[in-house]
Order: structure tokens, then sequence, then C-alpha cells
């Protein structure tokens, strides 16, 4: 009997070894939930223990970050969301407007936020953040990035970094009617060379990266996680940190301040401490608005500002919230006379004239709010619709980011004056210049409709571009009239503003900003690809550090 169970597991076996063999895609041995094992809720936390690295937020950069840093050291994460595990519509690009456009409930994985100038916008609220929601474009940084973003990279371990994200969850996507087209279209409106498939930022037109693989199965930060060395990570879930505690540092003469942990909160409202070892850090990615956000709760911020909650000031840093950024996105919607197949952005198109053009076609009820386009009249039916879209570089225009409340679960107010500098406009008037070139291209006759007498047109939905595309005015008030968003809004602790080149929060001790709140840019034509590189490139050098100073 022994001897057959013995025989029944090692073939067993076996047959699961060639089944994973001929299953599984590529070196994508990470599609798993191995990390649910050490995951759990905040209202089990035992209170009181120590950590080596404590991550504020389990998002696109504080995964990376936290798997690698539990190499050699004990890491705890603490999200404010849940897990993205088992949420349908999370791991699908067909599910991706309708977690967007869903009621936003205290616990839903969206966390909608309208930005003082009226455009509504999103941040993710779940294990993995915004990654765990976004549309799955994936494309490394350019140079103007890195020459621009005050840090010293080391560019072998940058190229080490994307490669190690890039193992576990990007894949090359098949491009269907309508994603094929824009390729076409942008070529024959010049934005060549054609450079085929690639993860680099190289100017033409270009397939990029997806964070879905070919079955339409989303991966995202969470599943970096499976990197982790589970002996010394704990992530908690459904833990909103409030406060990072801050005490007089021994290590230092004259009134420096350290991290030396946190205080969050659970679902039943209780509250529990968490605290770093001697040598260890707290470490903020809890993104744009969540990282200024805890500072300024936390006392790190602009005296008279934070004097006016009543907040006791632990250290003046005026640029605290400063120099928020967000890219403004323009572009048009049409609805095509021919099916098409739904697609998030999978093509790019990457001019050297300010702007990069992208796409995506979903089928959708006429009555809700796509994000994707402004302006939809309400109707019962559903309808395809495709859009084509080009964002602006950089951009220049810099906003602002204040508390509405010291209650951490309510949004900060953002303004981020669109267009507020002349430059920014002349970069929207290029890039929807290029829309307009696009929809005249033979690749884009077959999109529109006979017109009854003679000749055909594109049905769109909400604005068209004006007539003569040659008038600065009139474009300029086409990108003032339609402005939106993008969602890859960044910057609040900028380099040399709040934090140091080694992203060290400026005059406290054992406190570090890893997110894309840092950037003055947003890296590439997508910023996720570089968010998650950030993640792994400063955990393995504060791997490198620790080794080096024991
Ligand atoms: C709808 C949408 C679509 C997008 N599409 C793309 C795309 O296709 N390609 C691309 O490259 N980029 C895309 N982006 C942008 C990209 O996803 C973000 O720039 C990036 O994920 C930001 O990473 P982050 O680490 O800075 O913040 P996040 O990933 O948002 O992480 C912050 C985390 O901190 C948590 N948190 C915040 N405050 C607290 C607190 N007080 N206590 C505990 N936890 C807290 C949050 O819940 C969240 O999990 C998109 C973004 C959105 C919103
Ligand atoms: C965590 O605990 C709270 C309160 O008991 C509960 O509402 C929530 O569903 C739990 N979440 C998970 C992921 O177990
Ligand atoms: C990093 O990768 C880029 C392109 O992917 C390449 O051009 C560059 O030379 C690489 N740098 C190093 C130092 O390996
Ligand atoms: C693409 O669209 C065609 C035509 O509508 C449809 O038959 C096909 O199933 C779609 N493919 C995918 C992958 O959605
Ligand atoms: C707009 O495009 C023109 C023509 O390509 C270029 O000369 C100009 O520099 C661009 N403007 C900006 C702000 O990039």
């Amino acid at each position: 009997m022994v001897k057959t169970s013995c025989l029944w597991s090692s073939s067993y076996g076996f047959l699961i070894l060639v089944v994973a063999l001929i299953c599984l895609p590529n070196a994508h041995s990470l599609q798993s939930n191995s990390y649910m094992g050490f995951v759990s809720n905040a209202t089990e936390f035992k209170s009181e223990e120590y950590y080596d690295y404590i991550i504020v937020g389990g998002g696109t950069a504080g995964c990376p970050l936290a798997a690698t840093l539990s190499e050699n050291y004990k890491v705890l994460v603490l999200e404010r969301g849940g897990v993205p595990h088992g949420v349908r519509n999370l791991m699908t690009p067909e599910g991706f407007l309708t977690v967007l456009t869903d009621v936003d409930t205290h616990d839903s994985p969206v966390q909608s936020f309208t930005s003082e100038e009226g455009i509504p916008n999103a941040r993710g609220r779940i294990l993995g953040g915004s990654s765990a929601i976004n549309a799955g474009f994936y494309s490394r940084a350019d140079q103007e990035f890195y020459r621009k973003s005050l840090i010293e990279w080391d560019f072998r371990e940058v190229n080490q970094s994307y490669k190690w994200v890039e193992n576990a969850i990007v894949f090359r996507p098949e491009l269907k009617s309508w994603q094929s087209a824009i390729r076409d279209g942008l070529l024959e409106a010049g934005v060549g060379p054609y450079n085929d498939f690639s993860l680099d930022h190289v100017v033409g037109t270009k397939v990029g990266g997806s964070t879905f693989d070919t079955n339409g199965r989303r991966y995202s930060a969470v599943d970096l996680l499976n990197y982790a060395n589970p002996a010394n990570i704990k992530v908690v879930v459904h833990a909103s940190v409030e406060r990072i505690l801050l005490a007089s540092s021994s290590d230092y003469s004259g009134p420096q301040q350290a991290a030396i942990g946190v205080v969050f909160c659970d679902r039943l409202r209780r509250y529990h401490h968490a605290m770093v070892r001697k040598g260890g850090e707290v470490l903020l990615s809890a993104g744009s608005l969540g990282t200024p956000q805890l500072l300024l709760l936390s006392g790190i911020g602009p005296r008279p500002y934070l004097s006016s909650w009543g907040i006791p000031v632990a250290r003046h840093l005026p640029y605290v919230g400063q120099f928020m950024y967000d890219n403004p996105r323009n572009g048009i919607s049409i609805v095509p006379p021919i099916p098409v197949n739904h697609s998030l952005i999978q093509v790019v198109g990457i001019t050297n004239s300010g702007s990069y053009l992208e796409a995506a076609s979903s089928r959708i009820p006429f009555a809700s709010l796509n994000p994707f386009f402004v302006g939809a009249p309400s109707s019962p039916i559903y309808l395809t619709v495709a859009t084509l879209m080009e964002k602006i570089i950089e951009p220049l225009s810099a906003g602002t980011l204040r508390l509405a409340s010291t209650d951490v679960s309510v949004n900060p107010l953002v303004r981020f004056n669109y267009f507020s500098n002349p430059t920014d406009i002349q970069r929207c008037v290029n890039g929807t210049r290029i829309i307009g070139d696009v929809l005249r291209s033979r690749s884009f006759q077959d999109f529109r409709f006979p017109q009854l007498f003679g000749g055909t047109d594109f049905r769109f939905v909400g604005p068209a571009l004006p007539t003569d595309q040659s008038d600065d005015s009139l474009m300029e008030d086409f990108c003032r009239r339609t402005v939106n968003t993008i969602w890859h809004y960044h910057g609040g602790c900028l380099v040399g503003k709040v934090v140091d080149a080694d992203l060290r929060v400026i005059g406290i001790e054992s406190l570090r900003v890893v997110d894309g709140s840092v950037f003055s840019i947003s890296p590439g034509t997508n910023p996720q690809a570089s968010v998650l590189m950030l993640g792994r490139y400063i955990g393995q050098k504060i791997l490198r550090e620790r080794m080096r100073s024991t």
C-alpha cells in the first residue's frame, strides 16, 4: 500500500511538472496567490512588535520595495485597502471602466477625487495600489526623466530592476483592429519610425508592454510580493496609517527628529502601534496624494500652514504638498461603424513635439460616465466607443495639495493648474493636431460613416476637434475646454525640496519616501514601469547600504 501511494504521489508530481511546463507562459511562475500566506487583517494585529522596515502603502512602489527588503530584514507593510484577489472586475481589462466608475464606498478599490479645477480623478485603495486598478500599459522611462530627477541613477541597477519586474508581470499584447489602426494612422501622420514591440522609450510608434497577459488576466505590484521571503514579511490590510511617530534622535545633538514607528487604525476603529528597530526606517509609499498628506498630518510641512490646522510642528518643510503635477489628457471619441474589440492602451506614439498619443476602445452603457471622454449624453443603450488621446510630456504647470480634514481617509484638496504654463498649452496644441492628422489618415477611412449627401464623416461622442486646426487660439480653446486626466499625477514630495537625492525626508532621521510623489516629471509615456522599478531599485540600494555599514 505504502509503495503504491508513493508511486502515485511521484507520478502525480511528474504530471504536475509536465502540466506546469506546458501550461506556464514564459517564466511567469509567480502567477499564484502564495503571498496570501503572509497577509493578515489589521483587526488581528499584535501590537508592540518591532520591524526593521515599516512600509506605509502596499502600492506600486511599496510591494516591490517590501519584497526586496524582506530578503534580509523584517518587513511590515501597512495597506489601507483590502486584497485584489477574487475581485473579478479587477482582474480583467473589461472590468477597468466598471471598477473606475463604481460608486465609491469607503472600502471600494478606487477612491475617486475631483481636483479643484473640477476634473474627476482616481487613486488606488487596494493591495497593489494604482497598479491593481490601472490600464496596464507598461513602458520604461525617457532620458529626460533620469536627467531631471536629481537622483544619481546606477543604470545597470536600473535595468536589472526593470528586468526583475518584467520577468514576473509584463507581457507582449496582441493588437486587434482599433489598436492596429492607431499604429498605422500614427505612422501615416508622421510619428515614425515604427519600433515594433519595445519596452524602451524610443521616438516613433511602438507597441508597449502590458500587465495583462494574453488571456486578459491582470498582474500588478501584488504579484511581486511572491518574490518576498515569507519568513520576514507581514502584510497587513485594512490598516489605515494616521501618523508617523517621531522622537528626538539620540544619535545627534540638537533637536533632530527621527521616525520610530507609525499609528494605524483598523476597520473597527481601533488603534495600533508598529515600531521600528534601531537601524530601521519608516518608508512612505502611500502615493502622490497619500504621502504628502501623511507628512502634513505628522507635523512635517510648512510651519504656518500646520499651525493653522493646530498640528504641532515637528519639522518646517515648506514644500510638502507643493509641486503637484498632472499631465493633461485631451482627445476625441468616436462610435465606429464596424465592430472593434475592447482594448486598453497597447500602442503609443512618442513625438518630439511635446506629446504622447494613446488609444483605447470599450463597450459602455451610453449613460455611464466614460472616463476616457467627457460630455456623453445619457441613453440606455450600449455603445462601442473608440478613443484617441494625447497627453503632454512633463508637464511644467505645477499645483498644490492641502488638507481637507485631519481624518486621513478624507481626500486632500488638490489643484493641478492645468495649462497655467504656456509651454503646456503649446504641447497640447501640437498633440491634438496629430490627432487630426491620424483622423485624416487612410487607415481611418473604415471608421467613417457615409453621409446622407455624399462623403463620409466620423460620429463623435463628445466634442470634435475644431475644423480649422491651423488656428492656434481655436486649438488652445479645445485643449482648455476638454481637459481631462490620464491619472499620471505625481509630485508633492520632490527631490531637493522635501527629500534628498537618497529620498530621505530632509531633516528627519529614518524616514524615506519611495513612490511617485518624488517625481518632478512623469517617467516615460506611462509611469507605472518606473514606479515599480523605483521600489525594487531603492530596496536594493538600502540592502547594499546596510551591508556596507555592518
Ligand atoms: C485609473 C488609472 C489608470 C492608469 N493607467 C496606467 C497605465 O496604463 N500605465 C501606467 O504606467 N500607469 C497608469 N496609471 C498610473 C500609475 O498606475 C500610477 O502612477 C502608479 O501606480 C502610482 O504608484 P504609487 O506607488 O506612487 O502609488 P499607489 O500605487 O497609488 O500606491 C499607494 C498605496 O498607498 C495606500 N495608502 C495611501 N494612504 C495610506 C494610508 N494612510 N495608510 C495605508 N495605506 C495608504 C493606497 O491604498 C495605495 O495602495 C494609472 C492610474 C490610474 C489611477
Ligand atoms: C477585516 O476585519 C474587518 C472587521 O472584522 C472585516 O469587516 C473585514 O471584512 C476583514 N477583512 C478581511 C480581508 O478579512
Ligand atoms: C539599460 O537599458 C537600455 C535600454 O533598455 C540601454 O540602452 C542601456 O545601455 C542599458 N544600460 C546599462 C548600463 O546596461
Ligand atoms: C474581437 O472581435 C470579434 C468581432 O467582434 C469577435 O468575434 C472576437 O471574439 C473578439 N475577440 C476578442 C479576443 O475579444
Ligand atoms: C510644437 O511643434 C513644433 C513643430 O514640430 C515645434 O517646433 C515646437 O517646439 C513644439 N512645441 C513644443 C512646446 O514642444
